[in-house]
Formats: structure tokens, sequence, C-alpha cells
């Protein structure tokens, strides 16, 4: 870690006679101070409680950072805004790989290398054929994105930095061809090859939405729309799935699998899934009277008894404004202007439940304002990809990001196994009695 322990000293004291231990503390270049308890179990024989990971930083990281009170989101140090802006998504992939932006020649390389790593091997067709039709998407990439590892024998080597890279550029290229093999393999439609005269987010629309029987027009603000998806979901610091990447790259385990892990765990409707959640939340306000029921829906919110949830608001880490959210919002605007959808009921339904959740006293006091999956949904079945995909395209956008930050890992001198201690309430050491002595 090259972070220095700073001339400050955390003490921790105890009620019971126990000597007081002193810790190291260090200063981040931005964020809250650590305390370094490494040496506590050692020091005191006591492990700290802190299930969620509330107070405790995993890792060292200068990927991304969020400021949540702020709702700031940085990659690399560049606010997201701007880089929604002014760079298309494989810049933004290149910036958290390498951690800066690419010049032109070097985009140009980026953009080529990634261009030739688009197909799949051929025998993944065969792969996918074992699949009900019906499969959920997720279940099809948990599985054909850990299946990589037994396709690319030659960047498997975790050690060897070249192979890292390998892998690294092989997932980003190759994770947009599996989720469109996913989507067509669901409508019985034929495979699409990648197409290497296209745009990385243009080639992804191709792939899902063309047909052998006809041509098939890329439409430029869709793409556009496509490729701000894509930044804006590429990272985000120590988040639940990127946290089951680091743990399970932690053993050694090879960077598809690790993937997988990280899919997997995204699709959780606390996470990914929240996207798909809040779109059927949505549609279901909607079928049941639309705006006119917005109350009785926030009512039902507020009942910690109904188990409704209002999906896509609230964040662990922010409690402002999602800086994502505005930009969706921005996006989704655009993509219906486009379309000529000024009056999409689930927009409007959207925009009118966002604003009695931020009048009401419930939301306010809790700071729970509107996450990247309030309006992402909007714009995705807008564009005409299928609910059951969107988690598919968070996974598809994160990968840069879960490998950068597993990447990250691997090259820390510090690394260890990851393996977090128990507080143990269940039985003390007993005899197993015979079967007619139990109960
Ligand atoms: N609707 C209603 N109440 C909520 C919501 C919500 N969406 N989110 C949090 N709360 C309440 C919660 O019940 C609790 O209330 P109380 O203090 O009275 O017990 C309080 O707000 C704090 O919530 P928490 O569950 O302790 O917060 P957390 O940090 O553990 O959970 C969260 C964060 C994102 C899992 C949660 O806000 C949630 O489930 N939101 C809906 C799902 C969602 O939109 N997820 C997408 C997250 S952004 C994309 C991503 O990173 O994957």
């Amino acid at each position: 870690m090259s972070v220095k322990p700073s001339d400050v000293k955390a003490t921790l004291s105890f009620s019971d006679g126990t000597p007081a231990v002193e810790f190291p503390l260090y200063k981040g270049t931005i964020g809250p101070d650590v305390i370094d308890i490494r040496s506590l179990y050692g020091k005191t024989g006591k492990f700290t409680y802190d299930p969620g990971f509330m107070s405790t930083a995993a890792c060292n990281s200068s990927i991304t950072y969020i400021d949540g009170d702020k709702g700031e989101l940085l990659y690399r140090g560049y606010p997201i805004e701007q880089l929604a802006v002014n760079c298309d998504f494989l810049e933004t992939c290149y910036l958290l790989l390498n951690g800066e932006l690419p010049n032109a020649a070097e985009k140009d390389k980026f953009v080529d290398t990634v261009t030739h790593h688009t197909m799949v091997n051929e025998q993944m067709q065969y792969f996918f054929r074992g699949f009900r039709r019906d499969a959920h998407p997720m279940a099809v990439l948990v599985a054909s994105v850990g299946a990589l590892s037994a396709f690319y024998h030659d960047s498997l080597d975790i050690n060897d930095p070249h192979h890292r890279e390998v892998s690294a550029i092989r997932l980003i290229a190759k994770l947009p061809t599996l989720v469109a093999m996913a989507y067509k393999y669901s409508v019985g439609q034929p495979f699409v090859y990648p197409r290497n005269d296209l745009s990385y987010s243009a080639n992804f629309m191709r792939m899902m939405f063309a047909v052998p029987a006809e041509d098939y027009k890329t439409n430029d603000v869709m793409v556009r729309a496509m490729d701000r998806i894509f930044i804006l979901h590429a990272d985000h610091e120590q988040n639940a799935s990127t946290s089951t990447v680091r743990l399970s790259g932690s053993s050694g385990a090879n960077p598809f699998a690790c993937i997988a892990a990280g899919i997997a765990c995204l699709w959780g409707p606390a996470h990914g899934g929240a996207n798909e959640a809040a779109l059927s939340m949505l549609e279901e306000i909607n079928r049941n009277g639309g705006v006119a029921k917005i109350g009785e829906f926030v009512k039902q919110v507020k009942d910690k008894n109904s188990g409704v949830k209002l999906m896509g608001f609230g964040h662990r880490v922010y409690k402002n404004y999602d800086p994502r959210a505005k930009l969706m919002r921005e996006t989704t605007h655009e993509v219906l202007n486009a379309l000529g959808l000024h009056d999409d009921p689930l927009f409007k339904l959207a925009m009118a439940l966002e604003k009695v959740a931020l009048e009401d006293e419930y939301f306010v006091t809790r700071k729970l304002y509107p996450n990247v999956d309030f309006y992402s949904g909007i714009v995705q079945r807008a564009i005409g990809i299928p609910t059951a995909l969107f988690t598919g395209i968070f996974a598809l956008a994160r990968t840069v990001g879960w490998i950068a930050q597993w990447n990250e890992m691997i090259s820390d001198p510090e690394q260890k196994i990851g393996r977090p201690r128990q507080l143990f309430i269940g039985s003390q050491s007993r005899s197993v009695p015979p079967m007619n002595a139990r109960k």
C-alpha cells in the first residue's frame, strides 16, 4: 500500500481493565480516514464485528471514488458528468484499466484490440443450446462467462501481467457478444456475429436487433444512449459484486470465474436486479391506476409490514441524489423525444413518483434519493431491451470495473486471501447422542 500512516493514532480502550491498544491511521487522497486494525486480534484476541461492511474498508483502491453526501462519483478523479458528456465507453474502459485517459493513438490501438476480440469460440453456441429458451439471461451469463475459462487457457496465469491484460480485453470484448447471444437464444433467432466496422455500442445493438433477413441500420441517439448506460455503470468502487469479484480473486481463481461470481452477486434485486424490479414496479402502478395511485403506493412502501420497497430509490453510499440518476433521467428524455414518445406514461409516472417521494418525510429523513436504476429501465425499454436483460446490460458494463478492481488487487503486494471472521453464537462443543436418545 502506497499510503503511509499519519501522525495521528487511534486508541482503543476497554472497560474491563484490558490495556488500551493503539492503531495507525491512514489518510486517503479524499474521503474518510481509516484505522488499520490488522493487528487487533494479535494484540487483544478480539475481532471487530461489522456485518454488511458498514464501517470497514476491505482494501485500498485508486480507481473510483464516491462522495455519498455530495452525490459525487469520480472514475480515476474525473467526475462522471464530464466522462458521460466528453468520452465514449471504451475511453472510459481504458481510463479505469490504466489510470489515465487515452490519447488519440492509444485510443485507436485500444479500440482495435477490443474490436478484434469480440468473437467467442464457436463451440460456445453449442453450450448455449443446452439452456431452456426461457432461462433467465443472468443464469445464462453466469454460466457462459464462467465457461470462458474452459476456452481461453492461454490467458489464465494470474501472476503474469500480460495474461491479465489479455483476459481483461477478452472479457470487455466478449460480454456484449454473450449478452446478445443470450437474448437471441431467448427469442429463437439466429446469433448475430460481431462486426468490426462498428463502434462497441453500435456493434452490441446490431448483435441484439439485426436479423439475417434484412439490413439493420443503427440509430445514433440509441447508440449514444446505450454507450452512456455503459459509462454510468462501468464502476462503483467496493459494491457487493465488486467485493465478490475481489474475494473470489483473492484465492487465486481465474478472472473468468471471478467475473462469473460478480455476475451472480449482481443478479440480486438489492443490487443490479433493481433496474428490472424498478420497471416492474412502475408497470404495476401504471396498470393499477397510474399517477392517481402514487399516494396509495407510497403509503404501502412506508408500511414496514408490507415488504414493499420503492425500487430504484436508496443507496448504501449515496445520501444525496445519485449523479448517475440525473444523467440517466436526461438520457431517458432524449431517447423518448427521439422516438416520439414524449408522453410515455411510465416516464411521467416515474417523475411524479420521484417528486412525491422527495417531498415525503419518510424519504427525506432517511436520505433516500433516486439511484441509477430508477430511470434506466425506462430508457432500456424504449431502446427495445427486454426487461429480463436489464441486469445483463449492467453486467456487461460493470465487467470493466470488476476486472480493473481484480487487477488492482492482484498487483497489490499486500494482497491476501479474503477470510472474514465471525461472532459465533451457536452451540458449544457437545457429544453426538445415540439415535434412540435424540428428541
Ligand atoms: N424503499 C423504502 N424504504 C427504503 C428503501 C426503499 N427503496 N431503501 C431504504 N429504505 C429504508 C429502510 O427500510 C431503512 O428504514 P429504517 O431505518 O426505518 O429501518 C432505511 O431506509 C435505511 O435502509 P437500509 O436498508 O438500512 O439501507 P442499506 O444501505 O442497507 O440498503 C439498498 C441500500 C440500496 C439495498 C436499499 O436502499 C434498497 O433496497 N433499495 C431498493 C433497491 C435498489 O434500488 N437497489 C439499487 C441500488 S443502486 C444500483 C446498484 O448499486 O446496484
